[in-house]
């Protein structure tokens, strides 16, 4: 079934979780350089107000798609070396890492958090200084290391296209 992965092409819940969660988290990262870089502009203020709620989704859509991805790890194409393997088990970690520290910053803050009008954090609790002080260090930080490695990432699946004597992976999740 055109559904399932196998060791040749990833499956159509795959891509629709590889190519949407690509799409959020552009946008994602549109919002966070509006915030570094245009601070009060118009950029900043299409964008800004997205980002606590699409990180959230961003973070539900990850957990599922490490547990799909979980689920057919006999079933998919095997990495072309090991620095891809490691590439992708670091782009698993790091887009868990950098929503869940922003989470927990959120809530040590002892601030409210609605996001979609559901109250996810109530607030009116104590400040609790390590989980703010721990997302402050980290969040922003990761998120640019984040932001690099998918620029490496679309690079090399590029470069494996070119290159004579490289596996072209582009087919396993685009096409075909
Ligand atoms: C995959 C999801 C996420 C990514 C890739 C991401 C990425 C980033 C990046 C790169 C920055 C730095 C912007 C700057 O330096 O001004 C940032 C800032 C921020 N993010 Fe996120 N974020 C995500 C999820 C979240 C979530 C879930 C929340 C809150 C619940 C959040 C709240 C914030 C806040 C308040 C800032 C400004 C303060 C700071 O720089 O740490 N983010 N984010
Ligand atoms: C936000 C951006 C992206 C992230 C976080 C991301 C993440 C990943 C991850 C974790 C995998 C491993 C398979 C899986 O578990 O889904 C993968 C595979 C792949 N991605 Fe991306 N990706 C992104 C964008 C792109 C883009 C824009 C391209 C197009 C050039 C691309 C091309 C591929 C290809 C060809 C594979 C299969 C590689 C192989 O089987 O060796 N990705 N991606």
């Amino acid at each position: 079934m055109a559904s399932q992965d196998t060791p040749q092409r990833y499956g159509t819940f795959t891509r629709l979780l590889h190519w949407s969660m690509a799409v959020l988290i552009g946008w994602q990262f549109l919002s966070a350089i509006a915030h570094y870089g245009f601070e009060d502009s118009a950029f900043e203020a299409l964008f800004w107000p997205s980002h606590k709620p699409l990180g959230l989704i961003l973070i539900v859509l990850v957990v599922l798609r490490l547990l799909w991805a979980a689920k057919n790890l006999a079933n998919r194409p095997p990495a072309v070396n090991l620095l891809a393997k490691l590439g992708h088990l670091g782009l698993y970690a790091l887009l868990f890492a950098v929503p869940a520290l922003a989470l927990l910053r959120q809530y040590g803050s002892g601030r409210a958090f609605e996001p979609f009008g559901i109250t996810l954090m109530a607030g009116g609790g104590d400040k609790i200084e390590w989980m703010v002080d721990l997302g402050s260090l980290l969040h922003g930080e990761l998120g640019w290391v984040l932001l690099a490695m998918i620029v490496g990432h679309i690079g090399m699946a590029f470069l494996h296209r070119k290159q004579a004597g490289q596996i072209n992976v582009l087919p396993r999740m685009w096409g075909q």
